[in-house]
């Protein structure tokens, strides 16, 4: 039966940098997405919101692909990406030979850049990976510190709902977290976990296991964390992305922020 095991998501996105190493994966799985058109979609809407001049050293971090800065590049000075595993920086640093670019190993909760160096700072779809409110107020106080006066840090597709409690599974025994569907989500979400399992043990098809939680918060509740941290916000609003039809929808659990350092 394929079931992985994933006990963060640092740890799950590592295997992926691997697997793109040995070639048996694409450079576009590090987005974490299943359709690289949402990523070129994502990279517009948020340069539509970073105003860059031309001017700019930009940080993009938990970069993903890579392929915002690549956009980016021709627009800015100079642009660096983070990645949380050696691995992912190893397939970025590999991808992309432009000059203008250079990728660093980083956990957005502990950055290796001196204090107000960047004018653009990019955080897109990570911050749901922290394990908890601590650790995102923490990743919040280092985009500040690496922000210069007056940057604007975008902060992007932060959840207000537990969205992977539908996917993934917390818990170390598998009958228990069937049991868990049953009590807490109903008949059909137990028939659908009890489906996915057997699917794992009779095809190919792995069953993913994260055992980490994952950040979420009430948009007014993430600006208040902002403003704790120094980073003051100027709009936020629902995350655009494509539906299956190829269509522009807000998301309606997911929001972007663009915040101003003062
Ligand atoms: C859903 S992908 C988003 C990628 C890219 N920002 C985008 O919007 O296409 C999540 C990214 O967060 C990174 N990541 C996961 N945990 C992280 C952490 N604690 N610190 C920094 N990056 C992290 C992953 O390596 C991956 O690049």
């Amino acid at each position: 039966m394929p079931i992985v095991r994933y006990d963060t998501f640092v740890e799950r996105y590592g295997l992926r940098g691997e697997q793109i190493q040995a070639g048996t994966e694409d450079l576009a799985v590090l987005s974490g997405r299943s359709d690289s058109s949402i990523t070129a979609f994502r990279n517009q809407e948020i340069t539509n919101h970073l105003a860059v001049t031309g001017e700019e050293v930009v940080l993009d971090v938990g970069c993903g692909d890579g392929s915002l800065l690549e956009m980016l590049a021709p627009q800015i000075q100079q642009g660096f990406g983070t990645a949380p595993t050696d691995a992912e920086v190893q397939a970025l640093t590999h991808a992309h030979s432009n000059p203008h670019l250079a990728f660093r190993q980083a956990l957005v909760q502990e950055l290796p850049f001196e204090a107000e160096v960047f004018d653009r700072i990019i955080c897109n779809g990570v911050i749901q990976h922290l394990d908890s409110r601590g650790t995102a107020q923490q990743a919040l106080r280092e985009l500040a510190r690496v922000a210069k006066r007056g940057a604007r840090v975008f902060t992007g597709e932060i959840p207000t709902t537990d969205e992977y409690v539908e996917q993934t599974m917390r818990s170390k025994s598998l009958l228990g977290w069937l049991a868990w569907r049953w009590r807490v989500q109903g008949k059909r979400a137990f028939l659908q976990g009890a489906f996915d399992l057997a699917r794992a043990t009779f095809t190919s098809e792995p069953f993913i296991v994260i055992t980490q939680t994952h950040f979420y918060c009430a948009p007014s509740e993430w600006i208040e964390m902002a403003r704790e941290s120094g980073l003051h916000c100027e709009t936020w609003f629902s995350s655009k992305t494509l539906n299956r039809a190829g269509q522009v929808e807000p998301s309606k659990t997911r929001f972007d922020f663009l915040l101003v350092k003062r």
